[in-house]
């Protein structure tokens, strides 16, 4: 064929393809503030409706874009786009195939409040005590870090849908964990790509030199130290991309970040390496050998560790691998059975399996492991707080209820609750231990209820009497009389709300709605704590050996109705039942 033929076919096609294009009957559509004047662009949505693509620019100039469902009409929610620091300027939201006849534009607001301000909150299936976005989806807790009396939690948020999307940093703070105040998203996606999941340090020392004006108190120390950020940026999903890590910084307390004009701070180098967690290394022996370690997942079931000095120049130390897990690593050190002198280091993974070692700033040596304290659920993604003062001493850590469902809600996926890490010794060996944290109990509404039987035959459930509520941390404490230990038909069980726990003293499994874990009783006891929320319980065993997060839905906010059975004469139960308080103002 003819070069000319071939030109002239290739036109044709041209010349189809953009009629293809219109007869799509999607439009380009442009949303304009010219000056913004408020701090929040509300933008409507609808989860279902047909997705585009906004790009933000600002005086001309392309900011970063993000993915929605924009509502034609009839929004379900609003998502906000924070636009304060641009106040002056001209801004544009071009959204690239919008539905003809949507009502977009005219149902865009401006405000100086968050979006939803009256309904927030309120929601049927919005948990009580656990922590979910205000709007969007969740994933991992990120950057958890404490400063000056205030605890950020960081999270991967979507802010413009309820699916996973448009990786960004959310961001809410408490004094006390429980009560959240959520804030403007900290860190939105760039140049370098979408916010993947990391972690955050207060650089005590202004070792990374970020804070430009230190001040410092009569005895050298710095009083305003920079609050410092990693994250993965990455130009496609889930670490399908080149993804690299890098790093934000506030200089205000951390209500506000700025990127690092020179990230990443590390460039790819293998896989989908991501998830940085930083901590500072102090060395006991040598304190001018500290220096600051970065935990990273590399790639299949590999992680390594980084040294740097300054948080900007980082060199790799050490790999550690067949962890039998992948992503969001943790690092720390615990003292034994709370001896300072006798401590282990615990390196974790993304599923919580952990193996317990000695890290001397060089290299992590495997000890032992790996081993789990939780199990199967709903529970993905744990980090755990860096700076918590050492008067308190806790290692606090929240993790992802992975796969929870919240129909028909403007927002998905919610937190545990912070549960405080511990190490111990068993007859196994030493072992990592969770427990709630002790503020919970700040949110007893009343006296709690108490009471107590023995066991009437697993025909004959005790319905235990005056539980008032559908929020509640209950305590259950089976003490075992004379059994035959191989006896598989030896079983102890509570329902409440539907869930069902059973333990079976012959194969020494529990289960929580089917998922199981091992557990021995501890002095001829089986204890069992459970967080009771709209959406979700937590079981925690034996002071919390085990551990099984489990999402549920309580549609109907059923006061809860707890009910002990087991074979007759097994053991005695003894009951304290908590009745808790919503965190959310009404
Ligand atoms: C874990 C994870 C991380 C990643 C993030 C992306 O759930 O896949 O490895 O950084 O989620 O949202």
């Amino acid at each position: 064929m003819k070069k000319s033929i071939l030109i002239l076919i290739f036109c044709l096609f041209g010349v189809l393809s953009a009629f293809t294009d219109l007869s799509a009957q999607s439009l380009v559509q442009s949303y304009e503030s010219n000056p913004v004047t408020k701090k929040f662009i509300l933008l409507p949505v609808k989860t279902g409706a047909a997705k585009t693509w906004i790009t933000v620019n600002v005086d001309g100039v392309f900011q970063h874009e993000f993915e929605i469902e924009l509502a034609p009409e009839n929004p379900d929610f609003y998502a906000t786009l924070e636009v304060g620091q641009w106040k002056g300027k001209k801004l544009v939201l071009s959204a690239e195939t919008v539905v003809p006849g949507s009502k977009w534009i005219s149902l865009t607001k401006t405000s100086d409040e968050m979006s939803d301000e009256s309904l927030v909150y309120k929601e049927e299936l919005r948990p009580q005590f656990h922590f979910a976005p205000r709007r969007g989806w969740t994933n991992d807790p990120n950057g958890l870090v404490y400063y000056n009396g205030t605890y950020h939690l960081f999270f991967q948020h979507n802010p413009y849908g309820t699916s996973w999307g448009n990786m960004t940093w959310g961001h809410a703070v408490s004094t006390d964990l429980l009560h959240w105040n959520e804030m403007p998203d900290a860190v939105i996606p760039d140049k370098n790509g979408v916010v993947f999941s990391g972690s955050a340090v207060v650089d005590w020392k202004n070792t990374s030199g970020l804070q430009t004006k230190p001040i410092k108190d009569k005895t050298g120390k710095i009083t305003n130290p920079p609050l410092v950020a990693f994250y993965t940026s990455t130009d496609a999903n889930r670490g399908k991309g080149k993804s690299a890590q890098s790093m934000v910084y506030s200089v205000d307390e951390g209500k506000t970040w700025i990127k690092y004009p020179g990230n990443p701070v590390i460039p790819h180098i293998i896989g989908g390496n991501r998830d940085p967690k930083v901590f500072w290394f102090e060395d006991k022996q040598n304190p001018k050998n500290g220096h600051w370690t970065m935990a990273l997942y590399m790639d299949g079931e590999d992680y390594a560790l980084f040294s740097s000095k300054n948080l900007i120049q980082w060199e790799k130390i050490c790999d550690i691998k067949n962890l039998g897990c992948s992503e969001c690593p943790d690092m720390f050190e615990l003292p034994v059975d709370g001896n300072k002198q006798k401590s282990r280091w615990v390196f974790w993974g993304g599923n919580g399996k952990y193996l317990i070692g000695n890290f001397d700033g060089k290299e992590f040596k495997v000890e032992s492991g790996p081993f789990t304290t939780k199990y199967g659920g709903n529970d993905y993604a744990a980090q755990s707080y860096s700076d918590i003062p050492a008067k308190d001493g806790r290692r606090i850590q929240f993790s992802w209820m992975q796969g929870g469902e919240y129909p028909k809600m403007p927002f998905n996926q919610q937190f545990t609750s912070p549960r405080n890490l511990t190490l111990h010794t068993t007859p196994d060996g030493i072992r990592l231990f969770m427990e709630p944290i002790k503020e919970i109990k700040n949110l007893v509404i009343s006296v709690p209820v108490t009471f107590s039987a023995g066991l009437k035959g697993l025909d004959k459930p005790i319905q235990v009497p005056n539980i008032k509520g559908e929020l509640l941390d209950i305590e259950v404490q089976f003490e075992l009389k004379a059994y035959t230990a191989s006896d598989t038909n030896n079983l102890l069980k509570a329902e409440i709300l539907g869930q069902k726990i059973s333990y079976n003293l012959g194969n020494q499994l529990i289960s929580l709605a089917g998922i199981k874990a091992p557990l021995a009783p501890v002095d001829n006891k089986i204890k069992l704590r459970l967080l009771v929320d709209r959406t979700s319980i937590e079981l925690f065993a034996n002071d919390g050996i085990i551990q099984i997060a489990k999402c549920f839905v309580n549609k109907d906010k059923e006061p809860a109705n707890l009910t002990i059975s087991g074979n007759k004469d097994l053991a005695n139960v003894k009951i304290v039942a908590y009745q808790l308080k919503s965190v959310w103002k009404k």
